[in-house]
């Protein structure tokens, strides 16, 4: 299922790359005197790529001048078309009042393509991929049944999680929850709020959704740090974990593959939300301080070095923050998707799972199936075992 998300997620990326190309008969523009026409316009709002060659090359000539009795004498070699041509393609010398970093871009039209994406490919893709996942585990469930623990709890329990280990997990997890409804609904507020609560309603939400985002990222910021430092020992990736993989983990089957702390799944889940985590947080943060933090310009050049696909390595301001606002929704609805599945696995699909994050202290038998390696160290270096009913 996470393959066919991470597929989406990039055909996303190339429908922003390669939208389909329009042209126009050179013939209808030179009667606008080499300006755009309606249909120039129309089909860049629509998404397709226009040509724009005819407007960039072409920024005024003082041999075309109007002699100074002619119109537009006044202007020399420029018409006020050369001069807004010329801004759009900031080779104007601009002198501006206020010096924000995007202060001297006065045109900048990528956001059509910005809007078209996140309205169109994005808010798809996360309906689908939500949607999609949710509806998969569903028929897992009812397929596969809750995985059990073979031969029922032993009434022992073993400490899986110490108190500040649970806390930096509830952090992330309890953050992350907060950012993903907020996000998603700041992403289909206008598409499902306003039709059926109507537009004051989505604003109020909005404004609510935007300033807990905002907030409530740091923590997920914080509990991020913790998490890695805390975990990272545990998630170094072996031999093991590949005959874990190769054993189907024992959720496809019965058995029971070997494991220290955590599994090869479970590297996995942590590994993605160490990487997605920490990419998200850094494309937020280029939002949340806008044109302070560019950082697409510089990663398209890594790429490049590496790569030779050569990604623009000079970007307006605007676009960076276009890029960034993608980007960001792309890899959180990424980890949205791979969380549902955590959370079901953490949860309702599987007996004793849910204790380790909860009361800290598993089924001794539990851990035996799923971490027996993990077991034989604790009982070697003495963990204490208690009987269920001293926790009550
Ligand atoms: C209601 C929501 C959640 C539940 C019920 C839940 C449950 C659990 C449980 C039971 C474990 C321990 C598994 C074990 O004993 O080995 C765990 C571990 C973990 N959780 Fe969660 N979790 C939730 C949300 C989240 C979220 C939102 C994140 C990240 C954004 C997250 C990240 C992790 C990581 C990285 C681990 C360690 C690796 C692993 O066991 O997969 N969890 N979670």
């Amino acid at each position: 299922m996470n393959l066919k998300v991470v597929g989406a997620c990039l055909i996303a990326l190339l429908t922003f790359a390669v939208t389909p190309a329009y042209s126009q008969d050179e013939g209808q523009r030179a009667s606008t005197g080499g300006a755009q026409t309606l249909e120039d316009i129309l089909a860049r709002q629509k998404g397709l790529k226009v040509d724009e060659s005819f407007r960039r090359d072409n920024l005024g000539n003082p041999e075309n001048a109007q002699p100074i009795s002619g119109n537009l004498g006044s202007l020399g070699g420029v018409s006020n078309s050369d001069i807004y041509r010329g801004i759009r393609y900031s080779e104007t010398d601009v002198k501006v009042s206020n010096n924000g970093p995007a202060a001297e871009i006065l045109v900048q039209d990528g956001g059509m393509d910005w809007l078209l994406t996140r309205e169109g490919s994005i808010r798809a893709y996360a309906g689908y991929g939500i949607g999609g996942i949710i509806l998969a585990l569903v028929i897992f469930y009812y397929a596969r049944g809750r995985m059990t623990i073979d031969g029922g709890p032993s009434g022992q329990t073993i400490e899986r999680f110490k108190a500040f280990e649970r806390f930096g997990h509830w952090c992330l997890a309890g953050s992350f929850i907060m950012l993903a409804c907020t996000g998603l609904l700041l992403l289909f507020g206008r598409s499902v709020i306003i039709p059926i609560f109507g537009h004051e309603a989505n604003s109020a939400i909005a404004t609510f959704s935007i300033w807990v985002h905002n907030n409530i990222a740091w923590v997920f910021m914080a509990a991020l740090v913790a998490i890695f430092v805390m975990w990272v020992a545990h998630n170094i990736p072996n031999k093991l974990d590949l005959v874990w993989f190769a054993k189907g983990g024992g959720i496809v089957g019965h058995g029971h593959p070997s494991a220290k702390k955590f599994n090869g799944g479970q590297k996995l889940i942590f590994w993605m939300t160490i990487v997605l985590g920490a990419s998200v947080s850094m494309s937020g943060l280029s939002l949340l301080f806008p044109f302070e933090l560019p950082m697409f310009a510089k990663t398209f050049g890594i790429i490049n070095s590496f790569t030779g696909v050569g990604l623009p390595t000079e970007l307006l301001p605007h676009e960076e923050m276009q890029l960034a606002h993608l980007w960001h929704a792309i890899v959180a609805i990424t980890m949205i998707i791979a969380i549902i599945a955590h959370i079901y696995i953490g949860s309702v699909g599987m007996e004793g799972a849910f204790d380790a994050m909860g009361n800290g202290q598993v089924d001794l038998e539990w851990a035996r199936q799923h971490h027996d390696l993990w077991v034989e160290e604790e009982e070697a270096k003495g963990a204490p075992i208690r009987q269920t009913g001293d926790l009550r």
